[in-house]
């Protein structure tokens, strides 16, 4: 066994894909998989649960162990010829394998999901935590920042950014804010209830974590927009990136800022750095005020080495990019997910 021993007893090994050249750490008992996402790493995947077949790969050198035997998803043909899937089992040794990553987002396949309603966290008056959970032996494969559409029988789909990172991609969280009006919102806040059943659609969107790029970010999230930065910072620190992350969170007043999630990264990464700016504030408030835009204009002389995510109200979006272009950030740095609607008033 060619292990590095660490001060805590835990053993780590190198797991190298000669396919691709890249290569990564894991401790003894971690799932292949798990640690291949944790380090950016594109490994392909769907149930997550060794049914699908979809993570195989051949190991060339090395032992893996799976726990619970070997899954379903490997005949006896395939374990003969020494193929494992990462998904289910963990590193015993250094590992070679061969397997084919996943280069871009396209080449992750856009499913159409049941679920079941999980959790309706209300977070704030307008917002709610919705946490789907995918039955049975299927997982959604997406990169940190993407969304899916909503499927429900009685109304055209709508899209929402998943909130929490892929590493546990059983469960899906979507943080919904209350439309005035709103046919399907006001249905998720009053009708919508735990165990019911819905489908999903995704994963959608280029707005997504750009890994392999060591340029210090700059997030900008209106509102709701928080969750898919929230799934992309969650990712950064599993995934150990170290890049500086100034975090800009606009809202109207203090109560529409749902969670102290950004405060608590703030003070336990010095990588992170967080500003809440508030739009509506009251006297009590000592922060920033005005649009969350202004305020990354304020504090940055120039924007020409950094990479900016926005997502958020269409006008706080495009109001970035037009101004953040004229402070020297190059267009093709810019990430942005606008919360358009698809539907208009009267169509279900
Ligand atoms: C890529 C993408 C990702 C999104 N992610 C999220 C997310 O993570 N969280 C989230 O809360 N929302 C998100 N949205 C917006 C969300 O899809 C809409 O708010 C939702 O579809 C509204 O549905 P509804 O049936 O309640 O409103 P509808 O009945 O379709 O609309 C009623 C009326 O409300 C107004 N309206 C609808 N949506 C909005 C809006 N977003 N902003 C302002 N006015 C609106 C319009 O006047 C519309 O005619 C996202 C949108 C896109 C395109
Ligand atoms: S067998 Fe489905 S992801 Fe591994």
């Amino acid at each position: 066994m060619s292990a590095l021993k660490l001060f805590d007893n835990k053993y780590m090994f190198t797991v190298e894909n000669q396919a691709t050249g890249s290569s990564f750490q894991v401790e003894k008992n971690e799932i292949i998989l798990d640690g291949a996402m944790s380090n950016g790493i594109g490994f392909p995947y769907g149930c997550r649960n060794g049914f699908c077949g979809k993570c195989k790969a051949t190991l060339i050198e090395g032992e893996v162990d799976y726990k619970d035997g070997v899954p379903p998803g490997l005949s006896a043909e395939e374990v003969a010829d020494r193929m494992i899937l990462p998904c289910k089992c963990s590193a015993q040794s250094d590992l070679s394998i061969v397997l084919t990553e996943l280069k871009s987002v396209a080449d992750i396949e856009v499913r159409t999901l049941p679920c079941k309603v999980d959790k309706i966290e209300h977070l704030n008056h307008d917002v709610a935590k919705v946490v789907l959970k995918i039955p049975g032996n299927e997982a959604l494969q997406y990169l940190a920042g993407q969304y899916i559409d909503l499927i429900h029988p009685d109304f055209e789909p709508r899209a929402f950014s998943i909130a929490n990172a892929p590493h546990n991609t059983g469960l899906i969280e979507l943080h919904v804010r209350l439309i005035s009006g709103g046919k399907f919102t006001n249905f998720v806040f009053n009708e919508l209830q735990e165990k019911s059943l819905l489908k999903i659609e995704g994963p959608k969107g280029s707005f997504y974590l750009r890994e392999t790029s060591e340029k210090p970010m700059i997030m900008v999230a209106g509102g709701t927009g928080f969750g898919p930065v929230k799934a992309m910072v969650e990712h950064a620190i599993e995934s150990n990136a170290q890049r500086k992350i100034d975090i800009y969170w606009g809202a109207r007043t203090e109560q529409d800022l749902y969670t102290d999630l950004p405060q608590t990264w703030a003070k336990e990464y010095d990588y992170i750095n967080f500003i809440p700016v508030l739009s509506q504030a009251d006297e009590q408030w000592q922060g920033r005020t005005g649009y969350v835009h202004e305020a990354v204009l304020a504090d940055f002389e120039t924007l020409t080495n950094y990479e900016v995510y926005a997502c958020g109200p269409p006008e706080m979006v495009r109001s970035a990019a037009n101004t953040f272009v004229k402070k020297g950030m190059f267009e093709n740095n810019f990430y942005n997910d606008s919360f358009d609607f698809a539907y208009q008033a009267g169509q279900s």
